[in-house]
């Protein structure tokens, strides 16, 4: 049932272009148009949403916090993202013309339903994102949209977090193309564009030897940094989580924005950096990266940069340097996430524990 593999997580990373794959079938017509069936809720009513409010707890969470970037962007409407633990204790604004779009794989995660109700209370809109079928949150809902990663065992996620990732892309396209936002060509390209991840997907899982050498090698380590900009900041909050969870080890993912605010005294000699470096062709986002993997180099860290292949402004100041394919800037966390999956199990294998089942968790969080 591991498919040859030791553990679930394994397989589970390694499923994960055809869990991509899956996510876009029958969801991008011959015309390049979406269209989004189980939606159940009418173009009309997308185009009077006036406001998003994404819940979600853990992994989901860093996919809302992705999902934010996306619908700000293409949908042109703002976008709020909270953990549903939360959202239920602050004065949320909501109305009819607010959608919550609520993110959980199992669909029974007690934080996320009960932010579901409270905002069903309030009279808005509810879009679930789920990975299991006849779950709980999707009945709670107006609409759906599956992600199709198929049965996720590993308690840490990883397949159904990618899968999440195109949900929103997908959700926050189809806004786009519903409500004929400025971007329509851009729509058009990243649909084409979306097609092609599985396969740059798949490019990243054949170079992770690496990444695996490395993790091995920090075994004995006690604390791991993550910085990452942009979409790359959620994405260096995954990659923590992820150690966290699997190598119970102290991890934590800043913007790397926020180093001179702060974290960067934490930074000493040998202290493992693992940092997320944005698309070149986002000049700026890029070239204040690259500067802040000087700064923490000068003071000793030992950094992995997962760079765009090719990248080699990053060369003199990345101890370990992974290539990723190029892609646009909003879709980059579909191939940067998983080398840090892979680092987080490889890590955790080496220090001798079991990965599927890491000590405390459980797969679904059904109490609040
Ligand atoms: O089933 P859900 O997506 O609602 O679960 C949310 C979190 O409990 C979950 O993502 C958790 O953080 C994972 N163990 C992360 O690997």
């Amino acid at each position: 049932e591991k498919g040859g593999y030791d553990y679930f997580m394994l397989k589970e990373i390694a499923e994960q272009p055809r869990a991509v794959a899956d996510t876009l079938l029958g969801r991008i017509g011959a015309d390049g148009r979406l269209t989004l069936d189980e939606m159940r809720i009418s173009d009309q009513e997308l185009r009077e949403v006036d406001k998003i409010i994404i819940v979600a707890c853990g992994t989901s969470y860093h996919a809302g916090l992705i999902a934010k970037y996306a619908i700000e962007h293409w949908a042109g409407l703002p976008c709020e993202v909270e953990l549903a633990s939360e959202f239920r204790y602050r004065d949320a604004i909501l109305s009819p013309t607010t959608l919550v779009i609520a993110i959980s794989q199992s669909g029974e995660t007690m934080d996320a339903l009960m932010a579901v109700r409270h905002a069903r209370e309030q009279k808005a809109k509810l879009l679930g994102i789920c990975n299991v079928n006849g779950s709980t949150l999707p009945r709670e809902c107006d609409g759906v949209l599956y992600t199709h990663a198929g049965p996720e065992i590993a308690v840490a996620s990883t397949k159904a977090f990618l899968t999440q990732l195109v949900a929103v892309y997908l959700i926050a396209l189809y806004i786009a193309q519903v409500r004929g936002t400025k971007w329509g060509d851009e729509v058009f390209a990243m649909v084409q564009l979306l097609e092609r991840m599985p396969e740059k997907v798949e490019k990243v899982l054949e170079t992770m030897e690496p990444v695996r050498e490395l993790a091995r090698s920090l075994a004995g380590e006690r604390c791991v940094l993550f910085l990452g900009r942009h979409v790359g900041f959620p994405v260096a909050l995954e990659g923590a989580l992820k150690l966290k969870e699997l190598a119970y080890m102290h991890a934590e993912g800043f913007a790397a924005g926020e180093l001179k605010h702060g974290p960067i005294a934490l930074i000493e000699s040998g202290l493992p950096v693992v940092v997320i470096v944005p698309p070149r062709a986002r000049a700026v986002l890029h070239d204040k990266i690259v500067s802040n993997i000087q700064e923490i180099r000068a003071r000793g860290a030992r950094t992995l940069v997962i760079a765009e292949e090719g990248d080699t402004s990053v060369e003199p100041y990345a101890d370990t340097l992974i290539g990723v394919p190029a892609v646009p800037t909003l879709l980059q966390p579909l191939v940067t996430t998983v080398p840090l999956q892979v680092f987080a199990c490889e890590l955790a294998t080496a220090k001798g524990h079991d990965v599927d089942q890491p000590r405390n968790l459980a797969k679904s969080v059904t109490v609040e």
